[in-house]
């Protein structure tokens, strides 16, 4: 039997219980739909909106941004640095993502967007950033705590929406947020542990790829998604991954599946029911020409109707993979100790 079938190697291998988190993702995108901030944000219709966040709390707004692009005549940009980007001004809006809120990079961008006096709220479930809005009088969605900032995506993406409609941006069409709701809820049940590898898409992909690296391409909205998909491989199964796009990869990228090391990799394609047929030809283009080269080729598709609906649910079922594929590798899929590391040896040093 396979240990993803099993409970027990489960309960040692997830010592920290990601897979209830998981399991509770539906639920947590529900009462992410009901969170305000405090107080409300009042700010004019904003010519361009800034999501300041990095890793998970960055992924909220890479969500926001692709999914608003077709349907929404305001830029919404993801900036992942210290600082903003010149373009955020008064007449802009930024939104400072970050789960923990001690992270220096958004610290740094929520200063900024004081200093410069644009409109800014802050996401965040405490911390620095938490102390700051309250300090300044700026607004603030508070989430709840105890989470991994990569396991909080529902509350780093849906209070995005609320804020946004605020200000005179609708991205959402109406039905779209609880259709993607009623997704995630019946595709939970089909991902979680308790489902068998053999009725288990998570699982089956995870047992695909195996020992092998997973490139992952997506399409214009999935590639996206891909990306997502390659930073939870890599944070919770602590293994390198591949992330790209069509039709770009198809400009560059794809020359490297010449290379000897293409046997040991494994390609997953994101699909859309949405995408172009230009898009759709160059997917059956790009698969019969990397893949008699690669380990195996796997194919997957967002579920639901709209366009929310199945790019969260595309990346929902990126997040069982990661986490399938974690245990396959022995790794607890919550701790994430270089880039605690990391932090800790760049946190400035307190005050005697
Ligand atoms: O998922 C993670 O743990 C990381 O990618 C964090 O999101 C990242 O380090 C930023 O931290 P925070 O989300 O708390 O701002």
């Amino acid at each position: 039997m396979t240990p993803l079938d099993d409970p027990a190697a489960l309960a040692r291998l997830d010592p920290h219980n990601a897979r209830r988190v998981l399991a509770e993702f539906p639920a947590q995108c529900r009462h992410a739909c009901t969170l305000t901030s405090v107080p409300p944000l009042r700010a004019p219709r904003p010519r361009a909106v800034v999501v300041a966040g990095m890793g998970g709390s960055a992924a909220g707004g890479d969500l926001l941004s692709v999914y608003a692009a077709e349907s929404v005549d305001v830029p919404i940009l993801v900036h992942r640095g210290y600082g903003l980007p010149a373009l955020a001004g008064p007449h802009s809006l930024v939104i400072a993502a970050s789960y923990s809120g001690e992270t220096a990079e958004v610290l740094s961008a929520f200063d900024v967007a004081v200093a410069r006096n644009v409109p800014v709220v802050a996401v965040t479930a405490g911390g620095a950033l938490a102390e700051r809005a309250e300090a300044t009088g700026r607004p603030r969605v508070t989430l709840p705590g105890g989470l991994m900032p990569r396991m909080a995506l529902g509350y780093l993406f849906f209070p995005a929406l609320p804020l946004l409609a605020g200000c005179g941006i609708d991205v959402a069409p109406d039905g779209e947020v609880e259709e993607t709701l009623t997704t995630l809820e019946t595709l939970a049940g089909e991902l979680v542990p308790e489902r068998p590898a053999a009725q288990n898409e998570a699982k089956r992909l995870a047992l695909a790829i195996a020992d092998r690296l997973p490139a992952i391409y997506g399409g214009p909205a999935t590639g996206t998604v891909a990306y997502r998909w390659k930073t939870d491989v890599e944070e919770n199964a602590k293994t390198f991954a591949l992330a790209g796009a069509l039709p770009e990869m198809n400009h560059n990228e794809i020359e490297a599946w010449r290379s000897s090391g293409a046997k040991d990799m494994h390609v997953v394609l994101l699909r859309d029911r949405g995408e172009r047929p230009e898009i759709a030809r160059r997917f059956r283009v790009l698969h019969d020409l990397i893949g008699p080269a690669a380990g195996g080729v796997s194919e997957v598709w967002g579920r639901g109707e709209g366009r929310l609906a199945r790019l969260v649910s595309l990346t929902y079922l990126g997040q069982w993979t990661s986490y399938y594929l974690a245990v396959l590798r022995e790794r607890d899929p919550w701790s994430v100790p270089l880039l605690d590391e990391v932090k800790r040896r760049l946190r400035p040093p307190t005050s005697p």
